[in-house]
């Protein structure tokens, strides 16, 4: 079983910070989000991942490396243009070749164990390789796909199904049949490149999965499906990010590297890393307090990372995630946001009192 992880896409929604970065490498408490991909896929024992890049290939090298930290090997696959998710398949033939795969959207983040899937599947295909003598030899699943039930399904891929059975798949339909979405997490058997090739681009002009997958229903496949436990989420957009850096934060185990100085208080599930500072401020977890980063005269409040080498001086914040070196301060209140890299967001006492910015596009600022 080999790993096909998509970190291409533009990442248009989570702009201005995908104009210098790529939306899977958004942290989601201090981590990237790709990150949690890949360690789902190690800790289901795949060793080869191949990982599809577009225009942000640099930074996700950088970041991910030969994939040894992990102890699986990675290999990337450029993508020229983002033509879809089943483009992608067509591009990792080779990397491929005849093994079972399993395909993971490297912006999804879930809290199901991925082994538990990949697992069932195998069972599946080896139960169907060695009948018993009073059972009928199943036919051999090619796909298994992931469901979750979500209030708004026009967004995703949809499933119908019949019992058991999985009928039809949509993408993103005006007038969905179920509210069953599909999850980003996917399994094929070698069939899949069967699909890929027959299918036509879509109205979006791009080759999609759930087109292929519908391919091979349609010729006669079993595609299984699994409805997941547990939360899911696509975190292409700030307030799916704010919500997965809640869940995740929820899960942290307490640390405390840094300095807590006497005059400063951390309650509840708080990291704070290797040389970070808390000096005079409160830290109410869940948080995360990164490496080097200075919490001065400040209140840290639930659901908030804070990256490595920021400064937050007189200012308080919550439920909010702060990238590596900006600097915060004099900013009562911050919340429900997210602060890019090296930015700096002052509230100085210089007169006149005007607000002064230089923003990027894209930005949003909300000021009371
Ligand atoms: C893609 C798939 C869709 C799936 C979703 C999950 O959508 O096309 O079927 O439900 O991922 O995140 P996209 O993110 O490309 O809009």
């Amino acid at each position: 079983m080999k790993g096909l992880i998509l970190a291409g896409g533009l990442g248009s929604r989570l702009r201005p910070i995908t104009y210098t970065s790529a939306k899977q490498l958004v942290p989601v408490a201090n981590k990237p989000i790709l990150f949690y991909g890949i360690e789902a896929m190690a800790g289901a024992g795949i060793k080869e991942i191949g990982i599809v890049v577009g225009d942000t290939r640099a930074d996700i090298e950088a970041a991910v490396g030969d994939g040894s930290r992990w102890n699986v090997e990675v290999t990337y696959l450029p993508q020229d243009q983002p033509l879809g998710l089943a483009h992608c398949v067509l591009i990792a033939r080779d990397f491929l070749g005849d093994d079972d795969f399993v395909m993971y959207l490297g912006d999804n983040l879930l809290e199901q164990d991925l082994r538990r899937f990949v697992d069932g599947f195998e069972a599946a295909r080896r139960r169907a390789a060695t009948p018993s003598l009073d059972d009928q030899a199943p036919q051999p699943p090619s796909a298994q796909i992931l469901l979750a039930r979500v209030p708004d399904p026009h967004r995703f891929g949809v499933a119908e199904l019949d019992g058991d059975r999985v009928v039809r798949l949509v993408e993103k339909p005006s007038d969905p049949p179920s509210d069953l979405a599909l999850v980003g997490v996917y399994l094929f058997d070698p069939h899949i490149h069967d699909a890929v090739r027959a299918i036509e681009p879509s109205a979006r002009g791009e080759l999609e999965i759930t087109d292929a997958i519908q391919w091979l229903i349609d010729h006669g496949h079993r595609v299984l499906h699994t409805v997941l436990e547990g939360w899911w989420i696509d975190t292409g957009k700030l307030t799916p990010l704010l919500d997965a850096n809640r869940l995740v934060l929820d899960t942290i185990e307490p640390r405390i590297a840094g300095a807590v100085d006497a005059g400063s208080r951390v309650e509840g599930r708080v990291v704070i890393e290797e040389g970070a500072e808390i000096v005079r401020s409160t830290v109410r977890g869940p948080a995360v307090i990164g490496a080097r980063t200075r919490i001065v005269d400040s209140f840290v409040g639930p659901y908030t990372s804070i990256d490595r080498d920021c400064e937050i001086v007189h200012s308080e914040l919550d439920h909010s995630v702060v990238l590596e070196r900006s600097r915060i301060e004099g900013i009562t209140r911050l919340v429900d946001s997210l602060v890019g890299r090296d930015v700096e967001l002052v509230r100085g006492d210089a007169k006149p009192r005007a607000t002064r910015v230089m923003l990027g596009d894209h930005s949003r600022l909300h000021l009371p």
